[in-house]
């Protein structure tokens, strides 16, 4: 199924498939230009097999009131081309050349296409938010501020006064959660739903958001390529310390080599490769899905919040699959 579950209700099952039939027309609607090249790299990813994870969470969010709206489905697609066209930029502050199996934008065309192309998604997803009204706009204006302030902080780095890991969750909610949150917010909100559910909701997508970005540092370093669609090692290769690593750091046994390698950039692959074993070796992965392990209980816990319906359960599977997720 979409967004990586499989929803067991029928009925719900079938409600989900039709919106999101309407977002994927949406979104490539959306990406019509009298100019074709701008079309032709903007479909590179919205047809490159994305989970759809955001706009499906926005669809279950919706259960909670009526989901066939216009706005319900208009945010879905918003939220995903937001989503779409952070990631050309991330592609290229990431100098990666892989993303969702595919070549990224930037090595496939340059950089200067991929800025653009992300742009292009932006100027589109604003024309829809207008349509969903001031409220919503500062919404997205506000996630928007978080999503770059997260990607600031990221190339920055951590202050040497700051805690290192308080420093992570942070930047990870910024970058990843709080759009996440915004998905459930808006499902929610355009559904008609109860302020208290919608609260809830927008909640739940805090912590899912944040424990997915927490599933795709661990991904970068445990999962090979021909899964992820990713290059490992991508975070490392940057100097972005994610949590396994600020845990590995710490590991008796291979902390003092990781601190070497780590204190000039790490460029050569012989060098990745050391890192990169030493972290699979340390328990700065087992530490980090227990702590995966947390953010999930905690969503489950928010979840109890809400009436015992069929989306309740997929969104508690949806949380499951946060967990187990290779991709
Ligand atoms: C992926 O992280 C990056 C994000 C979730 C946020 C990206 C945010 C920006 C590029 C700033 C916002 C830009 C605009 C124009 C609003 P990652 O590199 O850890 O994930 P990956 O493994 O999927 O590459
Ligand atoms: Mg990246
Ligand atoms: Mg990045």
């Amino acid at each position: 199924g979409s967004g990586g579950i499989a929803i067991a209700d029928e009925a719900l099952a079938d409600s989900v498939r039709r919106g999101m039939a309407r977002v994927e027309r949406l979104l490539h609607d959306s990406v019509q230009s009298e100019f074709k090249f701008a079309t032709r790299t903007s479909l590179h990813l919205v047809e490159a097999g994305g989970k759809r994870f955001r706009p499906l969470f926005t669809l279950l969010a919706a259960q909670f009131g009526d989901p066939t709206t216009d706005e319900v489905i208009k945010s879905a697609a918003v939220v995903e081309m937001i989503h779409l066209a952070t990631l050309y930029h991330d592609d290229v502050m990431d100098e990666a050349t892989m993303r969702r199996g595919a070549t990224s934008a930037n090595a496939r065309w340059d950089n200067s296409v991929a800025i653009l192309t992300g742009d292009f998604l932006f100027a589109q997803a604003s024309r829809l938010i207008a349509d969903l009204g001031a409220a919503a706009v500062r919404r997205m204006a506000s996630t928007f501020e978080a999503l770059v302030t997260g990607q600031m902080r990221e190339t920055v780095g951590v202050a040497a006064d700051e805690d290192a890991v308080e420093f992570y969750l942070k930047v990870i909610y910024e970058k990843t959660g709080s759009l996440i949150a915004t998905a459930g917010r808006f499902g929610a909100w355009f559904s008609g739903a109860d302020e208290a559910h919608t609260e809830a909701l927008e909640r739940i997508g805090r912590i899912l958001g944040t424990a997915f970005q927490i599933s795709d540092d661990i991904i970068d370093i445990a999962s090979p390529a021909k899964e992820s669609g990713k290059t490992p090692g991508t975070d490392l290769r940057e100097g972005v310390r994610t949590l396994p690593m600020l845990y590995a750091l710490t590991d008796a046994d291979t902390g003092t080599r990781l601190r070497e390698l780590l204190d000039r950039p790490l460029t050569s692959d012989p060098e990745v490769d050391e890192a990169l074993g030493l972290l699979r070796a340390s328990n700065g992965l087992a530490r980090t899905r227990a702590t995966l392990d947390e953010y999930a209980d905690n969503a489950r816990k928010e979840l109890a919040s809400l009436p015992d319906v069929a989306a309740r359960e997929a969104l508690s599977t949806l949380v499951d699959y946060v967990v187990a997720r290779t991709r």
